[in-house]
């Protein structure tokens, strides 16, 4: 099985997360990157709340190279406003993930990840999407565990 994670960072918390998990699984690692800079906590709140409310989808500045060799892409986020940023909505509507088996995860301050995933799921008609992952607090045993599960 081939494995990718794709994930958005914009402090740093999540992208330690995706290593994680790039340990775990020895998928290979791809960084949503975007044209904007977000700045910091406070300025980004205002930046993400304007392209929500916008419905705005913001370009990515680089593409997966051979997305169609993985079967398994794991797509990581930090929780904004309860939801996934814009930018990774951006990032999924780019390829083809028909019959994919997609692995949500997030780092957060507190929110969980399930209304993300959802609208994840919701986006990705097609996928086999399944439960999120918070992991901010999973181990490796979790990961694991989370990765067996059924969609
Ligand atoms: C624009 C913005 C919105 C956020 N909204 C939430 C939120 O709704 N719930 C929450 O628990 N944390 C929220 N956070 C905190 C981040 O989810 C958290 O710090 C995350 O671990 C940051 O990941 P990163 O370092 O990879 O960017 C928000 C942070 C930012 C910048």
């Amino acid at each position: 099985m081939k494995t990718l994670i794709a994930y958005y960072s914009r402090g740093g918390a999540t992208k330690k997360a995706a290593q994680r998990l790039q340990k775990i699984t020895g998928g290979n690692l791809f960084e949503i990157t975007g044209e904007k800079n977000y700045g910091n906590y406070f300025t980004a709140l205002g930046i993400a709340r304007k392209e929500f409310s916008q419905n705005e989808l913001p370009n990515v500045t680089d593409t997966v190279k051979n997305f169609e060799v993985y079967d398994r892409i794991l797509i990581g986020f930090p929780i904004w406003y309860g939801k996934c940023p814009q930018l990774v909505m951006s990032f999924i509507s780019q390829y083809d993930f028909s019959g994919k088996a997609v692995f949500p995860f997030c780092t957060s301050g507190m929110s969980g990840i399930d209304s993300a995933a959802a609208l994840l799921k919701d986006a990705l008609k097609g996928a086999n999407v399944h439960s999120g992952l918070r992991m901010n607090k999973a181990d490796e045993a979790a990961v694991k565990q989370w990765l067996k599960e059924k969609a």
